[in-house]
């Protein structure tokens, strides 16, 4: 009888059909863009729908396209997640640098806005920390918002958590991030990252970044904060 699926264990069989839809594909794996996690309108009046669509479609798609576009030039990134990029980024191309940082920075930041009243609010655990690292929510608030606006031309501010336990916030310029491995960087685990580059608030807001910012606190899903905090525990 010959060796075929109809004849083979059912788990031999898939393997061997793994095995060769793998030898079908390029050795490498290509990095691609996320949907958003709600419709394109769920964010306005803060966030538009036009700017949603340009930012997510056009932006966000740039980044990746070019970071794929990187592959065969740098074959280790086949080998690497997108996490995992973030911390030996030194050893690539300034491209990779900006188009990896770019697409994890915007990955992050779609998961961490929901439609206002969506987003619940910070967790015990989470506040708990919070307070112990700023005294108050309204004086992490404070210092974010100062971080935020004081970037000077494009970048993202950050709540960071640091190898000590402790949280801090940070801002870092272009698309670099708090994971990068990079001197300047103040590393740690983003728990949440607001990108203040004009693409992002421009058609509503122009040159006033301030009430961007203001806007932009309804719209922080607390739910996705909390969970990458708890994770991180
Ligand atoms: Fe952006």
């Amino acid at each position: 009888m010959p060796n075929t699926c109809l004849t083979r264990p059912l788990l031999a069989c898939l393997t061997a059909l793994l095995l060769l839809l793998g030898a079908a594909l390029p050795a490498w794996a290509d990095f691609s863009l996320p949907p958003l996690p709600y419709a394109v309108d769920a964010l306005e009046p803060a966030i538009d729908a036009t700017t949603m669509t340009i930012h997510h479609d056009r932006h966000h798609g740039a980044y990746v396209a070019n970071l794929n576009a990187q592959i065969k030039a740098n074959p280790k990134l086949a080998n690497l997640s997108l996490e995992a990029l973030q911390g030996q980024v030194s050893a690539f191309p300034m491209a990779v640098r900006n188009n990896g940082g770019g697409h994890w920075n915007h990955s992050q930041f779609w998961t961490v806005m929901a439609a206002a009243g969506q987003g619940g609010s910070a967790s015990p655990e989470l506040l708990n920390a919070i307070n112990r690292s700023f005294g108050s929510m309204e004086a992490m608030q404070s210092a974010f918002n100062q971080a935020a606006a004081g970037r000077f031309g494009s970048g993202w501010a950050w709540l960071i958590l640091k190898p000590d336990g402790s949280l801090a916030i940070t801002s870092t310029p272009n698309q670099d991030n708090p994971l990068m491995d990079l001197p300047g960087i103040e590393r740690g685990l983003p728990l949440l990252g607001l990108d203040v580059w004009e693409h992002a608030y421009y058609l509503n807001y122009q040159n006033r970044r301030p009430d961007y910012i203001k806007a932009w606190w309804p719209l922080l899903n607390w739910k996705e904060v909390n969970r990458r905090y708890a994770d991180a525990g």
